[in-house]
């Protein structure tokens, strides 16, 4: 579902993605693994096309998506969160779901035009906040949410544009050991079908949610396997420096 060949970039003299080669199969939650400056976002900008490679592939369902513009490889079906909150504050989070959803369904014409007018984009709001457990928060002003359920909108604006594969950057970044749980069963109760890549630090999380793990070190591909295998590894210990102790 999405593949990715001896993907290389560097930045100046430094190489951030050293032929970095990857395989998700439909369906499949693989979690990324690394340390701080491991490279981690940089190959996610580069699989959504906001960075382009210097080297190397990238195949999205079977087709090779290297050269295509970041709405071009969205519109095949790629979406994903970011590290960081990009969310309209002073509008709802139905509004914010409403224009995710608008732009991806091709209604997002005009901007003074209301995209909840379209029963489609009402359509779409509804199943995801569903998804994403935000039914009751749903007339909340994104400002007045907490931290916690701005990250579980993050999610669900990434899935309003109904994509084959989800990608997300730290979605449990900041959020408490309660709110990470709920979002761990957030993550399991998507659907099965959907191809799931997250970056995360938090080991629990990974162990979790995750069918496979990648583990980038350096710009490098250092594991690439089963969790059960990724737990016993002797190298990740070293990279972790023990925190996989308690995992
Ligand atoms: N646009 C850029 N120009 C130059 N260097 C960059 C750029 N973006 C990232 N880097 C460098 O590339 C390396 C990898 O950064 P990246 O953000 O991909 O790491 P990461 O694994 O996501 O880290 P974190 O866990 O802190 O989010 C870092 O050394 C970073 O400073
Ligand atoms: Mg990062």
């Amino acid at each position: 579902m999405l593949e990715t060949r001896n993907l290389t970039k560097s930045f100046g003299p430094i190489q951030v993605t050293k032929s970095v080669s990857l395989k998700l199969e439909k369906g499949e939650r693989r979690v990324i693994l690394g340390p701080n400056g491991a490279g981690k976002t940089t190959l996610f900008n580069q699989l959504v096309g906001e960075i382009i490679p210097n080297a190397g592939s990238i195949h999205l369902d079977g087709a090779d998506v290297t050269a295509l513009r970041v709405a071009d490889r969205a519109r095949r079906g790629l979406s994903r969160s970011y590290q960081k909150n990009t969310l309209f504050d002073a509008l709802t989070i139905r509004e914010n779901l409403g224009l995710a959803a608008a732009v991806a369904l091709g209604k997002g014409q005009g901007l003074w035009s209301d995209p909840l007018q379209s029963p489609e984009v009402r359509e779409t709001v509804r199943e995801v906040a569903a998804l994403v457990d935000l039914a009751p928060n749903l007339d909340a002003t994104v400002s007045a949410v907490s931290y916690g359920i701005r990250r579980q909108l993050e999610v669900g604006i990434a899935l309003a544009t109904r994509p084959k594969v989800i990608l997300m950057d730290e979605p449990t970044s900041g959020v408490g050991p309660e709110m990470s749980k709920g979002f761990h069963r957030l993550l399991k109760s998507l659907p099965r079908e959907l191809t799931i890549l997250i970056i995360e630090h938090d080991m629990d999380l990974a162990f979790d949610v995750a069918d496979t793990i990648t583990v980038l070190n350096y710009g490098e591909v250092v594991f690439d396997g089963l969790p059960e295998a990724a737990k016993g590894s002797q190298l990740l210990k070293d990279i972790y420096l023990g925190a996989w102790e308690d995992a």
